[in-house]
């Protein structure tokens, strides 16, 4: 049987220093793993070489360039860390980068999205973020905020609240894609 496609769409948050354990826990379950990253991702957390040893192929940036291979279609599409930023341009519709307009367009061709945010107390009480929150629920989209999901660490504990991360979520959020 062909392998469900997985599109794993990071952004610029410190759990994307950890991306490797979202792809293994994604090619432990069948997935075929192609990662797509923010431009702040790529600059301050990942390791564009090692994610494409783990996936076999080459993080996504920006539009198919010259003999590029294209993407297959999504089956599902996991957004972890999802940044502040990233939530409330998805939920405006808002398409400046590769990453939102890829957002854009997988969700209003109906593919499964699941958002799992990385944000601490003061970006998730934002009545901006919770309109978004709200917004992106309303067009089908599941975002994994609040009790028994992510729940939002005091600013400056980012770190900490990394190790619990619950990355595991997202993937069983999308199994049934
Ligand atoms: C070291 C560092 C840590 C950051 N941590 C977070 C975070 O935990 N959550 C968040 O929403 N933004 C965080 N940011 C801010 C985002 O990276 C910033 O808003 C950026 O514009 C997001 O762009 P993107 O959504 O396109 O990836 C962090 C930035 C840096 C440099």
């Amino acid at each position: 049987m062909a392998e469900r496609v997985l599109y794993l769409v990071i952004t610029a948050a410190g759990p994307a220093e950890r991306i490797d354990v979202m792809i293994e826990l994604a090619r432990a379950e069948g997935w075929s793993v192609y990662c797509i990253a923010s431009p702040s991702a790529v600059e301050h957390f990942l390791d564009l070489d090692a994610v494409r040893e783990l996936t076999g192929h080459s993080v996504r940036t920006g539009y198919q360039g010259q003999g590029q291979p294209a993407l297959p279609n999504a089956d599902a599409v996991i957004v972890a860390p999802a940044t502040y930023n990233t939530i409330n341009k998805f939920a405006l519709g808002i398409a400046d980068t590769y990453v939102t307009t890829q957002l854009a367009e997988l969700n209003g061709l109906g593919v499964p999205i699941v958002v799992l945010p990385f944000v601490n107390t003061g970006l998730a009480g934002n009545r901006s973020f919770q309109r978004s929150v709200e917004e992106l629920r309303r067009s089908g989209v599941r975002v994994l905020l609040g009790e028994g999901e992510f729940e939002p660490h005091p600013p400056r504990t980012g770190d900490r609240a990394m190790a619990t991360y619950p990355w595991k979520l997202a993937l069983e959020a999308v199994s049934g894609s």
